[in-house]
């Protein structure tokens, strides 16, 4: 894991959403869900088969764990009920896709349940964290890396302000990789 420093907030509010650090035994079937459907994993990687997601979770409530630094469960701000997941994370120097010589820019990243498509929630979490963000680090580039067939995510990406530079291939197919500075989030 990178040693470079992220988001430090553990609990971010919105109008609607609520970002937490804090996973809650409650959490448990929508984290499933966000796992094991196709449709939502149709360009991250595919469904995980239900059991494999069942003992993951399991393990990890049971450990009591918070989400590793720069990753949010998206949660109704009224309900408590999880819609989805965040993460501004550091985009290790492994992976493909980087605008700087060093590598381990800041990555965002964003899944929400089927049932929350359209509604602008992911573009509304999005928009929380990188403010917090803007507010805490010094300006440097973020990365948002999407498969080029996912148009939801790069209408997305747009709306935010990211700028698509450059294609390449991982698991075996084409990513968009897209880039904005974290000072054009500064209010
Ligand atoms: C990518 C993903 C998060 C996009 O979700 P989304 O709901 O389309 O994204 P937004 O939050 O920007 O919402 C935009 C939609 O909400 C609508 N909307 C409704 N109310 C809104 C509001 N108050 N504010 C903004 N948009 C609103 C917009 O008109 C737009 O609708 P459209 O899709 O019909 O054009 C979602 O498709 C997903 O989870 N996909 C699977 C995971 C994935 O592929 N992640 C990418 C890996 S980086």
């Amino acid at each position: 894991m990178s040693q470079l420093p992220t988001l430090s907030a553990t609990e971010l509010f919105s109008e609607r959403l609520l970002l937490r650090q804090a996973l809650h035994d409650t959490d448990r079937e929508g984290l499933i869900e966000l796992s094991t459907d196709p449709e939502v994993r149709a360009y991250i990687g595919g469904p995980r088969p239900r059991s494999e997601a069942e003992q993951h979770f399991d393990a990890v409530l049971a450990a009591n764990a918070t989400s590793r630094p720069g990753n949010y469960v998206i949660a109704d701000n009224a309900t408590n009920r999880v819609i989805g997941t965040l993460m501004l994370a550091r985009r290790s120097t492994d992976s493909p896709g980087h605008v700087t010589e060093d590598g381990e820019e800041l990555e965002l990243g964003y899944v929400l349940r089927r049932s929350a498509w359209g509604a602008g929630f992911a573009f509304e979490a999005a928009t929380v964290a990188l403010r917090a963000a803007a507010d805490e680090l010094p300006d440097q580039p973020v990365l948002l890396v999407t498969q080029t067939a996912n148009t939801r995510s790069l209408k997305l990406a747009a709306r935010l302000g990211f700028r698509p530079i450059s294609t390449f291939e991982e698991f075996g197919a084409e990513q968009t990789l897209c880039t904005a500075p974290l000072s054009m989030f500064k209010i």
